[in-house]
Formats: C-alpha cells, structure tokens, sequence
C-alpha cells in the first residue's frame, strides 16, 4: 500500500506545484488541500481530519503569506504561522509522522554580509517573520521528526509574486520603479517542489529535527530581478531602481537574505539550478 501524505496550502505557490508534481511520484497516495478543505486554525477539524486520514508525512505549505498586512493583523499571522505549526508538530509527535515545514529568509535581520547559515541566530524584522520563527520553534520544541526549508523570493505561475505582478505593472504602465537596496536569491517554486518530492525517500529516514536552506543559486536585487524578467520576455519596460526608503511598506524586510545552501547540497548530493536559468523556465511559462 503506498503511503498518505498530506500536502497543505496546495492552491498557494509551492503547493501547486508540488500538486502537479506530485502525479509523477507513484509510491505516495498525496491528498491536496488548501483552506476551503480545512482551515487549519480550526484544531477540532484539524484533529478530526488527521484522525481519519493519518498521513505518514505533512508537506505544510500553508501560511499566512501577507507580509505587509501581517503587521496590522498579527493575531492572524501567529494562528497560522505559529499555532496552527504547533497543533500539525504535535500529531506528528503522537503518531510518529514526519512533518516537512516551510520557513523564511525573513526570520535574519539581514545584517549580514555573507549568505546566512542553519547556525546564524534569527532575528526577524517584521510581524510575519516573528510569526514564521515562532512556528520553526513549535517544531522545535514539540520533538517531532521534522524537516524545515527556510527558503526565499518564492515565484511561480502559479499565485501571487514578484514576477508576475512586475509583469502585469509593466504591460499595464511600460515603466517602473524598483527597489534595487534589498538582496537575496529568487526561488522558483517548482525547483523547491521537485526537491521536496525527491528527496522524500530520504527525509524519512530522518529521524529528529533538521533545518535547511533552500534557494535557487545566485543572488540579486529586485531591481536586477526585475530587469532579467522584462529582458526574457522580451519586454522593453523602462527600470528605475530606488531605494526601499522611496517605497515605504509597513513591514521592514532584512537588506540581505541571501540563503547559505551548503548544508543541503552537501549532506544530499544535489546541484540547485541558478536563479537565471529558473527564472527564464518560469517567464516562458506565463508568457507564451
Ligand atoms: N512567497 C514567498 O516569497 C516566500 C518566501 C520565503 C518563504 N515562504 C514560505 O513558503 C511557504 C509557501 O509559500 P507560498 O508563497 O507558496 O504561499 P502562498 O502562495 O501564500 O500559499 C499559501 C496557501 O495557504 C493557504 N491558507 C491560507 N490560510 C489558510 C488556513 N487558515 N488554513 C489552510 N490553508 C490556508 C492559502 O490560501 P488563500 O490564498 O486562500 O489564503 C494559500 O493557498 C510558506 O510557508 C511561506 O511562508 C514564502
């Protein structure tokens, strides 16, 4: 009998494309759900649910994403970030599943100079970060098996993201502005998925709890990221870069975030594609 396992968030970024990606994978019977399924800040149906299904492994691509909006309703961002983190680690816990986590660059100040490590302390700037960090900690704490990805600038076809919305802003405006004093490495949602799914194997052999990161190789500004999408698809927007204080948010976001990917390429044997070559897979995607 192939194993359940249960992917959360599946209409969101990675979780479509671990949906789609996962009709290749023929050892795991997945179940997809996203929020119109089970909310899961409801523990009772959460309970129920897990009850009945008793999924071997979680694949939890849920969150509470907004990262602007979180800072004027963080009691939201907490429930899903944090608490209903805490309720999934703790049927783990009693049912000796293993739960694979999704986590942010944007637990790190982004202080630093030099890619940030598993073992750099965290110290986010923003309520959406407070509340991702605190759910790495439930994990944590709860002595689970768990996997958790921290990984960065998620895009896809699928969703909400930089790529497509500087697409969109483009066509509708042929100029724009874009930050060009925050750093970090572009992440196709797709890449991160594949890896999740192949590593499945693996990751359960894993016994305790394991933070990695995960991001496309490479690193860039918005502005640069912005520029490669318009080149590759064949746009001739004009690009101004600005600084972030000419672009005010009400989240502060770290300057630097780049991913320091040492740790899961080596103990996994695994190359990661480069942020341009991803971004081009991604941009023919959604424009032809
Ligand atoms: N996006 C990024 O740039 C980025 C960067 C670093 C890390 N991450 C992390 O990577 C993971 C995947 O991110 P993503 O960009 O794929 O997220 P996403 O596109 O925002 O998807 C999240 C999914 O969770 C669903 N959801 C919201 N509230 C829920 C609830 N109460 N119960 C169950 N499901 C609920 C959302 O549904 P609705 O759309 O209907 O709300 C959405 O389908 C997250 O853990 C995120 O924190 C993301």
């Amino acid at each position: 009998m192939s194993l359940p396992i249960l992917i959360t968030g599946s209409k969101g970024q990675l979780g479509s494309e671990l949906r789609i990606l996962s009709k290749r994978f023929h050892d795991y019977q997945f179940t997809c759900i996203d929020v119109l399924e089970l909310n899961l800040t409801n523990q009772n149906k959460v309970d129920a649910y897990l009850q009945q299904l008793k999924p071997s492994v979680i694949i939890n691509c849920a969150a509470y994403t907004a990262v602007d909006k979180a800072e004027e309703e963080p009691e939201k961002a907490f429930a899903l970030n944090s608490d209903a983190v805490g309720h999934l680690a703790r049927y783990a816990v009693s049912s000796g599943a293993l739960l694979i986590h999704i986590s942010t660059d944007f637990v790190f100040d982004g202080k630093h100079k030099i890619p940030y490590t598993e073992e750099d302390t965290p110290h986010p700037l923003s309520v959406y970060g407070q509340s991702k960090l605190k759910g790495e900690d439930q994990i944590r704490e709860s002595g689970c098996n768990a996997i958790i990805i921290r990984t960065s600038w998620l895009y896809s076809a699928f969703g909400n993201n930089f790529v497509k919305t500087i697409l969109a802003k483009g066509r509708e405006r042929g100029m724009l502005d874009v930050v060009s004093d925050q750093t970090g490495s572009p992440t196709y949602a797709y890449d991160l998925a594949l890896l999740i799914l192949t590593l499945l194997p693996k990751f359960m052999l894993k016994e305790g709890f394991h933070l990695y990161h995960f991001a496309n190789e490479g690193a860039v500004t918005w502005f640069d990221l912005a520029i490669h999408t318009f080149r590759i698809s064949g746009k001739r927007y004009e690009v101004h870069p600005i600084p972030s204080k000419s672009f005010p948010s009400l989240a502060t976001r770290p300057k630097y975030s780049v991913l320091d990917k040492t740790k899961i390429k080596t103990e996994f044997g695994i190359k990661i594609p480069g942020w341009e070559d991803s971004l081009r897979k991604c941009v023919k995607q959604l424009t032809y």
